[in-house]
């Protein structure tokens, strides 16, 4: 395996959500957000460890990501985007829960599962101020009474998705709950029930209701409904410099390298594509086998720095497709094969998912999504060392 390796510790997965199991309470159901290879995490280690801490719901973005994580979860798994044309055939034969959006949507999914002979689960997204997928609250309750009549679907949720829950005026946040309340209550007085204990949690009747995304589970209580998605929590970060803190979560992905070449240049040397960086003085210079294919994205460049020893040294010059050259002054310890810690913690020191975004105009989210599939995943911590 190729020296360069992003360190994921399962344990971090676990306590962190456990620590929101227990902002919640037991009654209400944790669903794990693991679109996007679980935020670059890797989807199967991640699940795996989210049904050890109690997650009992999957949420992914796509069809094809449901698809992959039913070959390892028994569990139901939301895809949030809505079902096409082309993938109809996954949901039923996967038993994924479809997001439905239209009703053309649900018509089309109705109209293929009973051709097949089988049910679909599918899912009411209502549009409360996101502006995105799904029906206006006025017009959610008669396609939730529309759905209920279809034949070959079963309505096992309805949900909703914040669009600033993670800011510190929370006055919009409320005026969508206050609306998702209203649809929650227009459709109960129709006979939807929520959950019911015993009962089969596909039974006709009875859809889950949820909201919450990290930012509502750490700053709206009243959010939580019957079930809560936490995203970025999971991975150990706020989803902004806003929110309380309400639940302890740690980072779970490191990003590593190691040296593999240090020369000494004369001072006045250019230093990478573009001749954007000269050294002052006799200056050693290291070359870390990382680069923007790995999604160590070239707008870092002349922006960041690297741990090495536990300390901190600048990455010198423009950011190539593979590697990176880091300026190391006159210090004369480090040599070929140190590690080099990209994100994460060395020694007393930490470069985090929000000194990388700070420095590209982005957000912890992005960082963690961006580092590529080229990069192997490590696990630390697996099964035998979980523990409460
Ligand atoms: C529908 C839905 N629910 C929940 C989440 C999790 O959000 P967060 O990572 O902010 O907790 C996402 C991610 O954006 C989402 O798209």
């Amino acid at each position: 395996m190729r020296a360069t390796r992003a360190e994921v510790d399962l344990s971090a997965i676990y306590t962190n959500t456990k620590q929101v199991i227990s902002k919640v309470g037991q009654k209400v159901r944790v669903l794990g957000v693991v679109k996007a290879n679980a935020y670059g995490h890797g989807l199967v280690q991640v699940a795996k460890t989210l049904i050890k801490s109690g997650a009992t719901y999957f949420g992914v973005a796509l069809a094809e990501e449901g698809v992959a994580l039913r070959q390892y979860v028994d569990l139901p798994i939301l895809v949030f985007s809505p079902p096409t044309d082309e993938n109809l055939e996954s949901y039923v034969r996967f038993d994924l829960d479809a997001t439905i959006n239209s009703m053309e949507t649900v018509y089309a999914l109705d109209a293929f599962a009973s051709g097949v002979g089988k049910k679909a689960r599918v899912q009411l997204k209502v549009d409360t101020g996101m502006g995105r997928l799904g029906f206006f609250p006025r017009n959610a309750v008669e396609a939730f009474r529309a759905i209920r009549n279809l034949k070959a679907v079963t309505l096992v949720g309805v949900y909703s998705h914040f669009a600033t829950s993670d800011e510190s005026n929370k006055e919009f946040a409320k005026r969508q709950l206050g609306s998702f309340k209203n649809v929650v209550a227009a459709m109960k007085d129709l006979g939807a029930m929520g959950p019911v204990e015993g009962q089969n949690e596909n039974a006709a009747g009875s859809p889950i209701f949820h909201m919450a995304n990290s930012g509502a589970i750490l700053d709206l209580p009243g959010s939580y409904f019957d079930m809560v998605r936490p995203g970025i929590m999971t991975y150990g970060y706020y989803p902004s410099l806003e929110t309380s803190q309400s639940v302890q979560v740690r980072p779970a992905f490191a990003l590593r390298s190691n040296i593999v070449q240090v020369k000494t240049f004369q001072p006045g040397t250019s230093v990478s594509y573009g001749r954007k960086y000269f050294t002052k003085k006799s200056e050693r210079i290291a070359v870390v086998p990382i680069g923007y294919a790995d999604g160590y994205t070239r707008l870092l460049t002349g922006r960041t720095s690297v741990l090495i020893r536990g300390r901190k040294f600048p990455v010198v010059g423009t950011v190539t497709m593979d590697h990176i050259m880091v300026g190391l002054a006159d210090d004369f310890e480090i040599q070929v094969g140190d590690e080099v810690t990209l994100l994460g913690r060395n020694g007393d020191l930490e470069i985090s998912a929000w000194d990388l975004a700070s420095q590209i105009g982005t957000i912890p989210y992005e960082i963690l999504c961006m580092i590529s599939g080229r990069v192997p995943r490590v696990y630390l911590n697996t099964d035998s060392s979980i523990t409460d």
